[in-house]
Formats: C-alpha cells, sequence, structure tokens
C-alpha cells in the first residue's frame, strides 16, 4: 500500500468505529479534525502522512468512553498502523501524538513536542471552539444529563489534570455553561502554531459573542 491508500483506509476504519459515537466524538468532528490539521499542517510545513494518520486516530477509544483508560486508543491505533504494514518510526510517532492530544485541565502543560502533534492538537481544539464547539458543548453536557446553567453552581478552576479529569468522566452538579470558563474559552491561548492560533481568534470571538447574548437573555433583555 502507498500512503494515500494507507491514509483512505484508516478513514475508512474510523469512520467504521466511530460512526454513531454519541458523545461528540463521532466521525464528523474527525473529519473535521482531519481537514483542519491538513490545511494547518500544509502551513505550517508538517509531514502531512503523519498528521492525517494521528488526526484520523486520535478519538478511537478516547479516555472518557472507555473507563478512564488512557492507554486504549493509543494501543488500538498502533495495532491498526502495524496491520496497514507503516513504518515503526511513523507508528511510534503517531501513538505518541494521539497520547497526549486530549485537554487535562488549564495547568497542565502540552506534551506535544513535535510540529505534527502541535498541529494535530490544534486542529482538535478548533473543533471545541466556533459554532461547532458550543453545539458540541451542549451535546456532551445533554449526554451527561447536566443543566445548561445554574447560577447557583460557579465555574471551577481546576489545578491538576486528574481533577479536570474526575470531573469530567463523574460530573458534578456542573452546567455546560460553566464548561465554557473551564474549558473553551482558555483555548484561544494555549493554541500551538501561528497558523492554529490564528483561526482561533475568529471562533473564540464567536463563543464570548454566544455568551454575552445568553446572559442578555438569562436576565431576560
Ligand atoms: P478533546 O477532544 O480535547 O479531548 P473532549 O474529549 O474533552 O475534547 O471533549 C469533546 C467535546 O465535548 C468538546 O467539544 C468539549 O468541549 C466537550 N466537553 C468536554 N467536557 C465537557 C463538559 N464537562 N461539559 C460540556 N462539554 C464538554
Ligand atoms: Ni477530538
Amino acid at each position: 500500500m502507498n500512503k494515500r491508500q494507507v491514509v483512505q483506509r484508516t478513514a475508512s476504519f474510523v469512520r467504521r468505529e466511530l460512526e454513531g459515537e454519541g458523545t461528540g466524538h463521532d466521525w464528523w468532528h474527525v473529519e473535521r479534525v482531519w481537514k483542519n490539521a491538513m490545511k494547518i499542517g500544509r502551513r505550517e510545513r508538517a509531514d502531512s502522512f503523519v498528521v492525517q494518520l494521528a488526526s484520523l486516530l486520535h478519538d478511537v477509544a478516547d479516555w472518557k468512553s472507555h473507563h478512564g483508560s488512557e492507554s486504549a486508543g493509543p494501543v488500538a491505533a498502533r495495532k491498526w498502523l502495524h496491520a496497514a504494514g507503516v513504518d515503526r518510526a511513523t507508528i511510534s510517532h503517531v501513538e505518541r501524538i494521539i497520547r497526549h492530544v486530549s485537554f487535562h485541565g488549564v495547568n497542565k502543560k502540552s506534551m506535544q513536542k513535535t510540529l505534527e502533534g502541535k498541529v494535530v492538537q490544534d486542529a482538535d481544539r478548533l473543533d471545541a471552539l466556533g459554532a461547532i464547539g458550543i453545539a458540541r458543548a451542549f451535546s456532551y453536557g445533554g449526554y451527561k444529563q447536566r443543566p445548561i446553567f445554574n447560577p447557583k453552581v460557579p465555574p471551577h478552576q481546576f489545578r491538576t489534570a486528574s481533577e479536570y479529569k474526575r470531573d469530567t468522566i463523574k460530573p458534578k452538579a456542573s452546567s455546560t455553561i460553566n464548561h465554557f470558563s473551564e474549558k473553551l474559552l482558555l483555548l484561544k491561548d494555549r493554541m500551538n502554531t501561528r497558523t492554529g492560533r490564528l483561526m482561533a481568534v475568529r471562533r473564540h470571538r464567536f463563543v464570548k459573542d454566544f455568551l454575552t447574548q445568553f446572559f442578555r437573555e438569562w436576565v431576560g433583555r
């Protein structure tokens, strides 16, 4: 198989795995991340093969849907790439990227050391911003049976990665609106690449405008 075929087959594999996933990690999320990662990767001159494989595989067996196991995804990805005949260096690189792609709270520094990793992480973060990011947040909140907003529960500043993770897996009585200040509004300043930062600006502004309007309506204006 040449690289193009490996990418195409990987896309079909992921599509099969994630079709119908209900927590915002469905195939369409992956497809958007894939496209944005290619766009950012081209501008940043990253290795397109690694960027495409890592973006396609980044959410297979996401840790939140697998009882907190962080290695299920990377292991499944390695198995798949090995079966597809991908070279060892590429497999290790892709595995490392998807192991560290997720947001684990404010104070956890990004673990992406390579350009390709930074590109994929930026593309994933972009999908948590803008109109799509807002839609995904409420979809996730509904899945977790969280209220859209509860003025009695203030947003929480997570201090550690495990604190953030615990809350994501087993959410307390927090609301989806709180998730905006706990994560979404923090993403813009945590983008890794120049291209990613530029793309985040508009989406960030849209989220802020949404919140302004939301709180206007909340008080009946
Ligand atoms: P990532 O792709 O960075 O790992 P997550 O898997 O944490 O993102 O989340 C997937 C989507 O669900 C994102 O759009 C995210 O903003 C949203 N989400 C995650 N946790 C919550 C939450 N507690 N409340 C509302 N939305 C959430
Ligand atoms: Ni993702």
